[in-house]
């Protein structure tokens, strides 16, 4: 029986085919939970279809497709990753992971060989931050980390998430469904989405641990009043105190160091009340994005991070109105013996390796609370991602496919 191949052409087409379901005003956007997201899952639906994985949504909203193995099928490897994007984000991000997943059940399919687990192919539900305000949803579902009071969070247009998982075609949740313990591995190739792999020169990273992400709500409440009668000196400036707090945390924030755990935050999403040209805003509301590969670091900055909104909001003479946890990760390892499989497959394809902590946020990390999870990169041109900019040559791409097959066969075989 001949070796299950990747074929690179058919990876590629699968994956600009895909590209191809966006928004058309913001390539390349297919947000979690709109029609044009329904539309990528019906696309991926149909591929699993015609590769006869008798795809299924489960509790969580995921969809995955299945081979079932030879020797042992009540035990699954898990690969896969995200098919939503950001607004505006790439054709890669995710994408590359579920795809991915796709080609090996078509390698293996064409090759009539047929693995002793039991391969599960999953697009994972809404790993970006959504209308829910709560990422990686179909993941933590898996991970036992989806409690039912998530579903009664409301979108801004009042829908509650139990009616956006039914939306995507998911049976009533159960907690205790949706927690999985059959997975024996779950292996996730995503883009790395920074610029280390292409500045050294490499063709994959093998990750050993993946950030924890905290995100957290900050309000300020000041006072709405004319910009033309208004002294500075009476002004209470909801933006001047986002805009003090902003500021504030970039000077406090470490420089990257070694010897140090990885700490950064970002603000990448403000709203300002009235938002008018001639207010003084009386409300301002930022999301931080606080991130570390390190618990006690992440604990220690959402403490920081209230002193310097506190400080902010005295400089401004407002209130802090709230300041509150949105949604939590936790930083995570990844499971050696898996890594192990994927340095030893780059290294028999002769790929360039180098091991990394990821600074993005994946779905392995919600998978590794029930199952060894390991993940692998390709690089990103540039290092750019969340962009329309974001790219991955299609060789880079077909080399990491052809590790994850490999890495995926020795698991199997070991
Ligand atoms: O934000 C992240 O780290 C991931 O790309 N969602
Ligand atoms: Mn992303
Ligand atoms: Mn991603």
């Amino acid at each position: 029986m001949p070796e299950p191949r990747i074929e690179a052409a058919r990876l590629w087409g699968w994956l600009m085919q895909l590209a191809q379901i966006t928004e058309p005003e913001a390539p390349w956007t297919r947000r979690a939970f709109t029609p044009r997201f329904a539309q990528g899952r019906a696309w991926l639906t149909e591929r699993m279809r015609e590769l006869e994985l008798a795809p299924g949504v489960d509790s969580a909203g995921n969809l995955l497709g299945r081979l079932p193995g030879s020797r042992s099928p009540e035990r699954c490897i898990l690969v896969g990753s995200h098919s939503d994007t950001v607004k505006g984000g790439g054709r890669f991000d995710g994408i590359a992971g579920v795809i991915a997943g796709l080609e090996l059940a078509a390698a293996l399919r064409a090759s009539g060989q047929r693995l002793r687990h039991t391969l599960q192919i999953a697009d994972f539900l809404a790993e970006e931050p959504n209308d829910f305000g709560l990422s990686c949803i179909g993941s933590r579902g898996i991970g036992g980390a989806l409690e039912p009071a998530m579903l009664e969070r409301k979108s801004p247009t009042g829908r509650s998430l139990r009616e956006g998982l039914a939306e995507v075609g998911a049976p009533p949740f159960d907690p205790h469904g949706a927690r999985r313990d059959d997975i024996a591995a779950m292996f996730e190739l995503h883009i790395e989405q920074g610029p280390v792999l292409e500045q050294a020169q490499l063709d994959v990273g093998i990750v050993t641990h993946i950030v924890g992400i905290r995100r957290l709500s900050i309000r300020f409440e000041g006072q709405a009043s004319h910009a033309g009668t208004t002294p500075l000196a009476l002004r209470r400036d909801a933006l001047a105190a986002a805009s003090h707090l902003v500021l504030a945390l970039r000077e406090a924030l470490p420089p990257p160091s070694a010897a140090a755990p990885y700490v950064i935050a970002t603000v990448g999403e403000l709203q300002v009340v009235p938002n008018a040209p001639n207010v003084v805003p009386g409300q301002t509301r930022l999301t931080v994005d606080l991130r570390s590969d390190d618990a006690a670091s992440l604990e220690a900055w959402s403490e920081r991070l209230r002193e310097l909104a506190q400080a902010a909001a005295a400089a401004a003479r407002v209130r802090l109105g709230e300041l509150r946890v949105l949604s939590a990760s936790e930083p995570t390892a990844c499971a050696p013996h898996l890594a192990e499989h994927l340095r030893a497959a780059a290294r028999a394809l002769g790929l360039k390796q180098q091991d990394m902590v990821s600074g993005a946020g994946h779905d392995a990390a919600f998978i590794a609370r029930v199952a060894p999870a390991a993940m692998l990169f390709v690089p990103s041109r540039a290092g750019l991602s969340h962009c329309a900019e974001e790219w991955t040559e299609p060789e880079e791409l077909a080399n990491g496919v052809a590790a994850l097959l490999a890495a995926v066969l020795r698991f199997d075989g070991s």
